[in-house]
């Protein structure tokens, strides 16, 4: 099939490379020149384990060609994918102009096209709109194809799909069987808007349980029960399983946050309450602050202290900080007078653009470490977590106050290299009945 995918983000390059690998003729459009001109060298304009060995086969096959929308002269092809961005507006719901102006973009040149594809995450009963209004009188088929890819094992996803979801007609059955060949996924046939909610629904519902057991763990911190113990005890009946049920300092990225946020709106512009996606966001935005106030209930206040932030992207193996929890902790740590020292393998180079100056950038973990009060840990990189305590310990200044934001490190090994440690939901032997800390009323709630 020739294929034509527009959007070269997270899902759009990864859909690109992927479909090339398995023999389609695949064109990956942008309108942005620079990013176009990245993923024709082959100097991939984000960190994605694997996509630069999977685009550098597609190019060489001669399958895989990128050209920025200006550009593009030749026909479409059979299927156009859109993976254009849905970031949030400021309502919380979902702005739709980038998608809307590819559609318009492909409805301008669409000689031979049987159908496009929505991979972008739309509010569900958007692509019926758009089936209705921008598609009217045409044979194109609108079909809504949501995507679970996880940043930092997008390419593994893309292969081993749980389940293909396609929203739309009869004749798009057909068509996605041949796109998606050799994938033994389940397919689940729906109607557009039932396909969108889907999408909506597992975000929502993940970001839920993260909710839930953030809330359980806070009440463990108060019981002097182990979190640990509660999750693997809950986790073997299988109707509840283990994902989605780390404790930590919450959920970050480009999907959960503005999902969850978007389903709300939609939620709230169809006449509903949903009252407990309101306590989930609610439940997020503090963890990320669960290590503030730590560090004030310890040291009293924060103006005077150094402190090492170990880990800047919303999670491992990516250079992505979009909603990472440790960019708003920064923020607060720096507003309160403290003075920050940060590593991240990955994401650097973002954090420097996003955060204040100031923040002091290292090379690792023991770097890091030299002469702070406090270090904590915000996200579980395999080199944060197998770093060498005993040198970091050495390095800093007697409190070593140490603050696990993601449950990632042996309590028992760390407080033998004398570290104060704290986790989340795995208090020390003495329970912390009545101790103060911070409910959802407290200012970040
Ligand atoms: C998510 C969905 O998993 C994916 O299916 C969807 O299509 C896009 O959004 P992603 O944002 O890449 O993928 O990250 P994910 O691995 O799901 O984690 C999201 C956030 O939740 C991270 O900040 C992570 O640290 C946090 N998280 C995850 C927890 O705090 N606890 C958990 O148990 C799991």
């Amino acid at each position: 099939m020739k294929i034509s995918v527009i959007g070269l983000g997270y899902v759009g390059s990864v859909a690109a490379a992927g479909l090339a690998s398995v023999g389609h003729d695949v064109l990956g459009i942008d309108i942005n020149a620079e990013k176009v001109a990245a993923y024709q060298s082959g100097n991939l304009p984000i960190y994605e384990p694997d996509l630069a060995d999977l685009m550098e086969a597609g190019r060489r096959a001669g399958l895989l060609r990128f050209a920025t929308s200006d550009e593009v002269s030749e026909p479409l092809g059979d299927v156009v994918i859109v993976a254009a961005g849905t970031p949030p507006k400021e309502s919380g719901g979902a702005d739709l102009s980038q998608v809307k102006a590819c559609l318009s973009w492909i409805m301008e040149r669409q000689t031979g096209l049987e159908a496009i594809l929505v991979k972008s995450t739309v509010p569900p009963g958007t692509g019926a709109k758009l089936h209705e209004t921008v598609l009217a009188g045409s044979s194109i088929e609108y079909v809504a194809n949501p995507e679970f890819l996880r940043e930092g094992y997008a390419v593994h996803d893309w292969f081993n799909p749980d389940r293909i979801v396609i929203g739309g007609g009869e004749k798009s059955q057909t068509l996605l069987h041949e796109l998606y060949v050799g994938m033994s996924a389940p397919y689940v046939f729906t109607d557009i808007t039932s396909a969108e909610m889907i999408k909506y629904t597992a975000n929502a519902f993940l970001a839920t349980k993260i909710s839930f057991i953030n809330e359980i763990a806070v009440l463990c911190d108060r019981l002097g029960a182990t979190i640990d113990d509660v999750c693997e005890g809950i986790s073997l009946d299988p109707r509840i399983g283990a994902s989605a049920l780390k404790a930590g300092v919450g959920y970050g990225g480009s999907c959960f946050p503005k999902d969850v946020r978007a389903l709300d709106e939609v939620a709230l512009t169809n006449d509903h309450n949903f009252e407990l996606l309101r306590s989930v966001i609610t439940v997020n935005n503090r963890q990320k602050y669960l290590p503030f106030y730590a560090l004030r209930q310890r040291f009293g206040t924060i103006s005077d202290l150094t402190v090492g932030v170990l880990g800047l992207a919303f999670k491992p193996n990516t250079g992505d900080i979009r909603e990472a929890p440790a960019v708003s902790l920064i923020q607060q740590l720096i507003d309160d007078g403290a003075c920050v020292r940060a590593f991240d393998p990955k994401a650097t180079d973002a954090a420097r653009k996003a955060l204040p100056d100031g923040v002091t950038y290292t090379k690792n973990a023991m770097e890091c470490a030299e002469g702070c009060d406090a270090m904590i840990l915000m996200t579980e990189w395999e080199e944060i977590v197998n770093a060498d305590w005993k040198t970091v310990a050495a390095r800093m200044n007697e409190a070593r106050f140490m603050f696990d934001g993601r449950n990632a490190l042996n309590p028992d090994s760390m407080r033998k290299l004398a570290f104060e440690y704290h986790g989340i939901g795995r208090p020390s032997k003495v329970p912390k009945v009545n101790s103060a800390a911070p409910s959802l009323s407290d200012q970040h709630s």
